[in-house]
């Protein structure tokens, strides 16, 4: 279908019931789940801050191990010191720039030989830049992050996932996938036919990744394994800190000021991960824990089936 085709498809689809559900959903807490997670095993990308780091500690606070995906040593052995001693359980971690398709191979390659059950898998890490930058391997770095390591970990752990008995992955996505209102233009994943903008990188990459989350809960149907997504609320985290000084101020004097603690997307988190109540849900997206509707071009099947295949070949996974 043609890209104008497409704006008429989900300008018919768009509804404003989804809308205002999102306005009221963005203002509840977070379902708690107090059950013990003890000797699970949680991976998590993205650990060494903001949600990702409370996210962790939450879960250790529940008694699970984890192995944390980061690409920083130093914070990595930082945070492995502080919730061994504190939680006492263990906190390994892999050092891996998930920007870099080399790096994401070696995680999944890495989790996929790991001879125990991998409970829950957190997709967390995520970059928001204001301008484009390319990876040394010619992607769009947000579309990278966000959407490309975890759709290969997820792909090459497919196997790994469904001889447990159960696991489940949870991404964690944005309500920011409703700024690509017009869908991912597949002919155009760099963006090098219109100028790049920071909120539809952005909006693309969480649209990409829920799209993945259609085909994949068809591929893990009945295995035991369940995909979902997630929008842990507007929080104030260090996100944005690559982004020039105007952005950096705006949002230390501004936004920050709006946001909420990201306490409250680790709770989500764990409910998520923890809670039996949604044991048996797949393919749904949540703002916090409440079940929502995403908005049109991030259900779209058609584009879901293509960008899985593009993906398959941009990643290497096809050859
Ligand atoms: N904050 C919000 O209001 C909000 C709203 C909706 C969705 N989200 C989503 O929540 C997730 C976490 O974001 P956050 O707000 O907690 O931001 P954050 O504080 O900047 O944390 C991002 C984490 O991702 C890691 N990371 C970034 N690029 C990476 C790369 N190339 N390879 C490996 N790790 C990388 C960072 O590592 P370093 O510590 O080394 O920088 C950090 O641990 C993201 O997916 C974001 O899109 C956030």
């Amino acid at each position: 279908m043609s890209n104008k085709n497409k704006f008429f498809k989900y300008f018919k689809e768009y509804e404003w019931s989804n809308i205002y559900a999102m306005i009221k959903n963005n203002r509840l807490d977070p379902k708690i789940c107090t059950d013990n997670f003890n000797n699970k095993l949680v991976v998590i990308t993205g650990a060494t801050s903001g949600i990702g780091y409370h996210t962790a500690r939450k879960y250790a606070s529940h008694g699970a191990n984890l192995i944390c995906v980061n690409r920083n040593i130093q914070k990595s052995e930082k945070l492995k010191n502080e919730i061994e001693k504190e939680f006492n359980v263990k906190c390994d971690y892999i050092i891996a720039d998930l920007c870099i398709l080399k790096d994401i191979y070696a995680v999944a390659n890495h989790l996929s030989r790991l001879e125990i059950s991998i409970d829950v898998l957190i997709h967390n890490a995520g970059v928001y830049l204001t301008k484009k930058e390319l990876t040394p391997d010619g992607l769009e770095k947000v579309f990278a992050v966000h959407y490309l390591s975890s759709f290969v970990i997820n792909y090459l752990l497919t196997d790994k996932l469904k001889s447990q008995e159960k696991s489940r992955i949870i991404m964690v996505g944005s309500e920011g996938h409703r700024f690509a209102a017009w869908g991912i233009r597949l002919d155009d994943l760099n963006w090098d036919k219109r100028r790049y903008s920071g909120l539809k990188s952005y909006g693309t990459a969480k649209v990409a990744q829920l799209l993945s989350m259609l085909v994949f809960n068809d591929h893990f149907k009945n295995s035991g394994v369940s995909i979902i997504t997630m929008h842990p609320g507007a929080v104030k985290t260090d996100t944005g800190q690559e982004n020039g000084l105007v952005y950096r101020w705006l949002k230390k004097n501004l936004l920050d000021k709006t946001l909420k603690s990201p306490l409250i997307s680790a709770e989500a988190l764990y409910f998520l991960g923890a809670s039996k109540d949604i044991e048996a849900i797949s393919g749904k997206f949540f703002n916090l824990t409440t079940e929502e509707d995403p908005a049109p071009p991030a259900i779209d099947r058609e584009v879901a089936l293509e960008l899985w295949d593009k993906s398959l070949t941009i990643t290497g996974l096809k050859s």
